[in-house]
């Protein structure tokens, strides 16, 4: 098995992964946001790629998530674990938590969704029930407890269009709809990953109460502050991860 992470607003690079090499992938559907990096990690040997490109100029509905997810597949990594900043709807989703979703709901439009392009391929009607992997999230909440970081153990991920954030009645339905988090970049790619028999899971961070839960104006700036202060955390649970289930 070989692992592969997708690093979200915030997450430049790895830190710790010792790069081996950059790769440049063209792929069908064009290129990835930025040369994956390949590198060593304790031990195991695994992928890095910014979904937002370098420097994180990339807008969630302009990612080329076929190009990303492909370009992984064919480097011969078979899980991902991908790297999500959010805003918390539920009182429960407390800023700076991190978060394991278990389900989601796709409120985003207009994006290239699916490998499936009928003319005669291949039909693509992935089992979507849990759209994260059992196994992997299971692996993640090991990974956590090994390195005593604290997680929230599921939560619905509400998948906004962006990149504006949300207004106060958007969030209110979403949160009637069952949603706990709203962020913008977990769809397409967690289908995306399913199509290619990926196995993939997310981890989550919460940067801001989402719109209508404070009184606060929501910033990129105040969003930045609180994911500089849980890359820690976030780089403790992805080295124990390696540790456990990808090394040796
Ligand atoms: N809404 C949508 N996406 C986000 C948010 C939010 O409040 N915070 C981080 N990504």
């Amino acid at each position: 098995m070989t692992l592969a992470i997708i690093g979200g607003t915030g997450i430049e690079q790895l830190e710790g992964l010792e790069t081996v090499s950059s790769h440049r992938v063209d792929t069908p559907y064009g290129e990835p946001s930025r040369a994956v990096d390949e590198g060593r990690l304790g031990g195991a040997r695994l992928f890095f790629l910014q979904r937002h490109g370098s420097p994180d100029a990339i807008p969630p509905h302009s990612i080329n998530y076929r190009a990303n997810i492909w370009a992984l597949r064919e480097l011969g990594a078979t899980d991902i674990v991908a790297i999500n900043a959010v805003g918390g709807i539920t009182p429960a989703m407390a800023t700076g938590s991190l978060v394991i979703p278990h389900q989601l709901i796709d409120y985003s439009w207009g994006r290239e969704h699916t490998f499936d392009e009928g003319a005669g391929g291949q039909l693509l009607h992935i089992d979507f029930t849990e759209p994260y992997d059992p196994e992997l999230r299971r692996a993640l909440l090991d990974a956590a407890a090994a390195a005593s970081v604290d997680l929230i153990v599921g939560a619905v991920y509400g998948v906004a269009q962006g990149p504006r954030l949300e207004t106060a009645a958007e969030v209110d339905r979403m949160e009637r709809d069952g949603c706990d988090v709203v962020g913008m970049t977990a769809m397409p790619e967690t289908a995306l990953a399913r199509e290619l028999g990926l196995a993939y899971a997310s981890v989550s961070m919460v940067v801001n109460p989402a719109a209508g839960r404070s009184s606060e104006p929501i910033t990129l700036e105040g969003m930045r502050a609180i994911l500089s202060a849980g890359a820690a955390q976030v780089r403790a649970l992805i080295r124990e991860l390696v540790a456990l289930r990808y090394s040796g």
